[in-house]
């Protein structure tokens, strides 16, 4: 299936507002942003990396989705409605549907690999910050407003500020709510420990 007819079938599966093809390419920004990022992820994937932000940049003003071209985002993403950030090193894998406000971004301390990955089916709802090069599972789902700044497993809803896992399998198991919050405690505390560290030693 081509990308355009793809994206436009989810929109119509996930979107009951959604009346017909043209409407979609003529009135969705989403479906916009996206198809400029497939040109300006070209420019800079070709080295053409002034062009590619001026594009992107172009395309976030009359979108109001502003998509770093670095940023890898697969076939069959939906973008409903729009105002929202996806950094440079960001990754959204196939199936993923981010509404609007959603932040995709950096948290300002790390190098390298700096921005979320979105796995296959993911939802995040609208205004959630998600921050931080963190992973959000397959078919996790994010609640609106939620700020996430550590990893989500697959399969989990979490919610809230910081986001905490309220369903598994979209079930509210106390035990393996409370086993998951522990293991996802324990691994942000021993990563801030490796990101202090890896900062202090670059400075010796
Ligand atoms: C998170 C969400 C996707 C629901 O996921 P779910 O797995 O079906 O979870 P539930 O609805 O069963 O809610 C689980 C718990 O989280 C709470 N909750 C749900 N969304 C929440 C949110 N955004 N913030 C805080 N708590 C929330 C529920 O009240 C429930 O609490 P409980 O355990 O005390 O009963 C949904 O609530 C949500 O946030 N949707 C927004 C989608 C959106 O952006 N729409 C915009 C369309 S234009």
């Amino acid at each position: 299936m081509g990308w355009w007819k793809e994206t436009i079938e989810i929109v119509k599966k996930n979107d009951p507002a959604a009346r017909n093809s043209l409407e979609i390419i003529l009135t969705y920004p989403g479906i916009k942003a996206l198809a400029a990022h497939r040109l300006s992820h070209f420019l800079w994937q070709h080295g053409f990396k002034l062009l590619a932000r001026m594009h992107s940049q172009f395309w976030r003003f009359w979108t109001q989705i502003e998509i770093h071209p670095g940023a890898e985002i697969a076939e069959g993403v939906f973008i409903d409605h729009g105002s929202g950030l996806v950094g440079e090193t960001a990754i959204v894998e196939k199936g993923v549907m981010l509404y609007h406000g959603v932040t995709l971004g950096g948290t300002g301390k790390d190098v390298g690999k700096r921005h979320p990955t979105v796995r296959e089916g993911a939802l995040v709802s609208a205004h959630a910050q998600v921050i931080g090069p963190i992973e959000i599972g397959k078919n996790a789902k994010v609640g609106a407003a939620a700020v996430v700044v550590s990893d989500v497993p697959a399969d989990v809803t979490v919610v809230g500020v910081p986001a905490k896992v309220v369903r598994v399998h979209g079930k509210k198991d106390e035990t393996i709510i409370h086993d998951m919050e522990e293991n996802r405690e324990y691994y942000t505390s021993k990563l801030e420990e490796a990101r202090y560290q890896s900062l202090h030693s670059s400075k010796l």
